[in-house]
């Protein structure tokens, strides 16, 4: 079962002392670990959008004693001012996005997710609604168009050689003839003097752009901080360098106000439209890392609304 991440650090970020949150938006439910713990600490309504129809299913069953005080949609959170919309929101207290996979989806084999175990290479979050697969991109894009997304999503250093690879044996169907083959293929002192298995970043490359996961985080940032409302808080955990790169990025650009200079009012202003809350992400401690080591890569940032 999925264990929540900096649990603690999320509450304290979203109730602190004197806050009482009335409508909170979990945009990433998976087991429903984080809602549980806001509706048990007085949230009054959550709109839960879950993409996987699985993680839902499972979300909606660890919650059914809150079931009359919360809303389950099965959608991409990228649509969340759609789902407020129709409940009658104008607006939220407190927004939640805890992002990548659960360790459901990566411990059930069939979902292609893990190289530990051999499955089709599939990698959906929703195989209901979304056609492309791992085995398509793996199969079907050209060579620069794989190497591309192995460079930028996985920041792999061999990701020449093992296109290389995959061109002369493809098509491959399963996780394992794609982790047999990185390993092949990346040379054996590095591999040796990794602790991380070779295909850690083929697996995250392709998961990423199976699930346009870099994009949706890109577009729900000015969403949500447009949903909340003055007060209202936003938090995001991230687990990689890509995605915590974006999220930095946007909530310093959110939270800079730019003034023309005296004589210059033709320049382009902006407003700041949120606060700092974290000026650097909190981490994990030790002791969590120790209880769930999942959560070692984990960073959470905070803002809240002007
Ligand atoms: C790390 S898990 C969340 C775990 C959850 N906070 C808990 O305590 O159990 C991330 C979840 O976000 C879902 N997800 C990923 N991308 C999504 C998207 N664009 N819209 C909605 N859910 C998404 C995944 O299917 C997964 O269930």
């Amino acid at each position: 079962m999925h264990i929540p991440v900096l649990l603690d650090e999320v509450l304290a970020a979203l109730l602190p002392p004197g806050k009482t949150i009335r409508r909170v938006i979990d945009g990433t439910p998976g087991a429903g670990g984080h809602s549980r713990a806001l509706l048990e600490r007085g949230a009054e309504q959550v709109l839960a959008i879950e993409l996987d129809p699985f993680a839902l299913a499972i979300a909606r069953e660890n919650l059914r004693e809150y079931a009359d005080r919360v809303h389950f949609v099965h959608d991409s959170y990228v649509t969340m001012a759609q789902h407020t919309a129709d409940l009658g929101w104008d607006s939220v207290d407190a927004i939640l996005l805890d992002l990548g996979l659960s360790s459901m989806q990566l411990d059930t084999p069939e979902r292609g997710f893990a190289f530990k175990y051999d499955a089709p290479l599939d990698m959906r979050f929703n195989p209901e609604g979304d056609d492309l697969t791992a085995a398509d991109i793996i199969n079907q894009w050209s060579p620069e168009a794989l190497t591309d997304i192995f460079w930028r999503y996985g920041e792999e250093q061999f990701s020449r050689q093992i296109v290389r690879a995959i061109m002369q044996q493809r098509p491959l169907s399963t996780t394992r003839q794609l982790a047999d083959l990185v390993a092949q293929t990346v040379p054996r002192k590095k591999e040796k003097t990794s602790t991380i298995h070779p295909a850690t970043r083929i697996f995250q490359a392709l998961r990423i752009a199976v699930n346009n996961e870099l994009e949706s985080v890109e577009t729900v940032l000015p969403i949500a901080i447009n949903i909340l409302k003055p007060g209202g808080r936003l938090a995001v955990i991230t687990f990689h360098s890509l995605e915590d790169r974006i999220v930095k990025q946007h909530f310093k650009d959110a939270s800079t106000e730019i003034i023309a200079p005296p004589g210059m009012a033709s320049l382009p202003e902006k407003e700041a439209l949120v606060n700092l809350i974290t000026r650097k992400p909190i981490e994990p401690t030790e002791r969590e890392i120790t209880a769930n080591p999942r959560s070692r890569s984990a960073k959470l940032r905070v803002v809240e609304k002007l």
